[in-house]
């Protein structure tokens, strides 16, 4: 069993969301040493490492996983990559693309060409349900065909395929994880879940793209970090592994949600225009995860409750970050241009 000799990894794209919930969850293990490397665009923040970075078994280094000099030096006295690292949200792929193509894409393309030439034992790259596409009815399994709708997601759907290509190539010990949304502390302020929550706390409207009928499967970030490191130590290599939260639910539900645990009332509702090239539905089939001996613990209604909490009392964490220039800008640009179709309940 490979996880057995995996003593030491580089999480790329650690001090971002899922990265950092993943590093101080293997931090708290037994493995030898964990470096993480992160470039720290705008998602990426060392303040969500707090309490891990003055681990003597955490390094922290700044740098761009497509700096192929850095991730051979990196990778020669690792066991594994496990990669977070990625420009990950649409709207801002409908913005600017270009990004999207350099980390997800060719980012990825650099790391495959570390682990291959310094012959590391696994590569476990961290993808999303997003690469399915649009799933009308039913639920997605691993062998389904990719269908990207947007340009992150397309993005992402590369990466992949660059990895499928080393697998059978090189013979390079990769294994893809899917996951679906996921949510829980220090996600950055845009994602549907922590941009809901701290605008309500400032006493600004949610706002719900198009009609909010769109279906999403709810993931905790507990579960996922603990998903993919049962992947790292049990997967096989060559394969992709759904992780999901079992949790469907539309997107007015969650916006519902969120207005109950914080008290506000339903005219804090604002349905907006739709989002370009909206996926109405992302279903998951789990069962191949569920088979190899890993499932997802925690219910839906406490990972919210417990999430908007966190928030309630972590304004110092995105205070600042929605202060800042590079958010103010975002969000105008995101949020400015569209009309209010409808207040309140749809
Ligand atoms: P995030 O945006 O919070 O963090 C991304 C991190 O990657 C940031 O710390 C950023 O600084 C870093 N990064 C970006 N470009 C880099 C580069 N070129 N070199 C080094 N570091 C770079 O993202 P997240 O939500 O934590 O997502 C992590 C991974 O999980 C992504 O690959 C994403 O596609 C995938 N994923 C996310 C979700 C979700 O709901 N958030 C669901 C499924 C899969
Ligand atoms: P998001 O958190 O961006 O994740 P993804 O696009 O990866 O699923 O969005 C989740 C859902 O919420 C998606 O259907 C888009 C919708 N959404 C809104 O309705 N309003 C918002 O302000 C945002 C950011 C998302």
């Amino acid at each position: 069993m490979a996880g057995e000799y995996i003593r030491s990894i580089l999480a790329t794209g650690g001090a971002g969301f899922i990265g950092s919930n993943f590093v101080r969850h293997v931090a708290a293990g037994d493995y030898e040493r964990v470096v993480v490397l992160d470039k720290l665009t705008y998602a990426g923040n060392t303040a969500n490492l707090a309490g891990v970075l003055d681990d003597p078994h955490v390094t922290f280094v700044q740098g761009d996983i497509c700096d192929s000099e850095l991730v051979f030096d990196l990778t020669q006295d690792v066991d594994a990559i496990v990669n977070f690292a990625a420009e990950t949200h649409v709207d801002r792929s409908l913005l600017n693309a270009g990004e999207f193509i350099q980390t997800d894409v060719y980012g990825v393309y650099v790391l495959l060409e570390a682990v291959r030439r310094n012959a590391l034992r696994r590569f476990v790259h961290v993808s999303t349900d997003e690469v399915y596409g649009h799933v009308p009815e039913g639920k997605s399994r691993e062998n389904d065909p990719l269908d990207p709708r947007n340009p992150y997601s397309a993005s992402k759907a590369g990466g992949e395929l660059m990895i499928r290509s080393y697998c059978t190539s090189h013979g390079v010990p990769a294994i893809i994880t899917r996951g679906s949304n996921t949510y829980g502390p220090y996600q950055y302020p845009e994602k549907v879940l922590p941009i809901s929550i701290t605008n309500v706390l400032q006493g600004q409207p949610i706002h719900i793209y198009g009609d909010g009928q769109q279906v999403r499967d709810w993931l905790h970030v507990q579960d996922h970090v603990e998903g993919i490191e049962f992947v790292l130590r049990h997967g096989l290599v060559g394969e992709a592994y759904n992780i999901g939260g079992g949790n469907e639910r539309r997107n007015v539900e969650i916006a519902r949600s969120v207005l109950r645990e914080l008290d506000a009332p339903d005219d804090l509702l604002h349905f907006v225009t739709d989002r370009q090239g909206h996926d109405r539905r992302y279903a998951l089939d789990t069962a191949k995860i569920s088979e190899l001996g890993w499932s997802p613990r925690v219910g839906l209604d406490d990972g919210l409750r417990e999430t908007v909490r966190w928030y309630r009392e972590n304004q110092q964490w995105w205070g600042p970050i929605r202060e800042s220039e590079d958010y103010q800008q975002y969000f105008a640009q995101n949020y400015g241009g569209r009309e209010v179709l409808k207040v309140g309940q749809w």
